[in-house]
């Protein structure tokens, strides 16, 4: 559904990405794996339209996004997780959702938001206190439930695990695969990268800025590179 074709991606003079060309299929869990500055958010930003490929081009169920403002990218169905979660700190757990629905008409709310409070019960519990007030794991959790209220059928995460206690990235891990189930993919930028290739159907290996090695999750578990440098085996 979604296709990256050989893009090439600058932050003015600086190349951030060279020819890098990634699928995600339906119902697939992609992860998006690599060191820091390897280039992951970039790709990421340049999916929603943040950025903007130079070369090559990027087509979500057949539609060219490489030349569509964001708001239309996300209209499409492409919902993003940011890096650092970028909540609106002031307004309360409630109106962050809502804001992840306005692209939507008023009266199909309603299930995504029983969906998203079904599948974080804290959220409902704490549905009228400022997300600035959140713990960092609650914070997280509102995050993916407000990229979860555009209804998307891709849904892209950067780094949801970072700096949360072991505990809530399993939970956060079988959030992932609940939604898969509803059928929505998922393309996952991710450090804990053994769990993240367990669970993935595939995943891409990014450094430099260039994808260096791709496969099943099953296959990069086994590479050689990934093991030494990834999983210190
Ligand atoms: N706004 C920016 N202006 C200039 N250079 C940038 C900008 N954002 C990122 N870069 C550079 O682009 C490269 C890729 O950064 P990116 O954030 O995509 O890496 P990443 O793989 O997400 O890393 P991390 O794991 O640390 O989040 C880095 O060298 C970074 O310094
Ligand atoms: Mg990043």
């Amino acid at each position: 559904m979604l296709k990256v074709g050989k893009i090439d991606v600058f932050y003015g003079k600086f190349q951030a990405l060279w020819d890098v060309s990634l699928n995600v299929g339906e119902r697939e869990i992609v992860a998006l794996i690599g060191p820091n500055g390897a280039g992951k958010t970039t790709t990421l930003r340049t999916i929603t339209g943040i950025l903007k490929p130079v070369q090559g081009k990027i087509t979500f169920n057949g539609t060219e996004l490489s030349k569509l403002p964001p708001h239309r990218i996300a209209k499409l169905g492409v919902a993003a997780v940011p890096e650092g979660r970028q909540l609106f700190e002031k307004m309360t757990v409630y109106e962050n959702l809502l804001m992840g629905a306005y692209l939507r008409r008023k009266k199909d709310v309603e299930d995504s938001l029983e969906f998203v409070y079904q599948l974080f019960p804290r959220l409902k519990e704490r549905r009228k206190q400022l997300a600035g007030t959140l713990s960092g794991g609650e914070q997280q959790m509102l995050a993916i439930a407000r990229a979860l209220m555009l209804k998307p059928s891709l849904l892209m995460v950067d780094e949801m695990s970072l700096g949360l206690m072991p505990k809530l990235v399993v939970t956060l891990f079988k959030v992932i695969e609940r939604v898969r189930e509803e059928g929505i993919s998922i393309l996952m930028v991710e450090q804990h990268v053994e769990s993240v290739l367990r669970m993935a159907d595939r995943g891409y290996l990014m450094e430099q800025g260039r994808i260096i090695l791709e496969g099943t999750g099953e296959e990069l578990l086994e590479s050689e590179h990934v093991r030494k440098v990834y999983l210190g085996l």
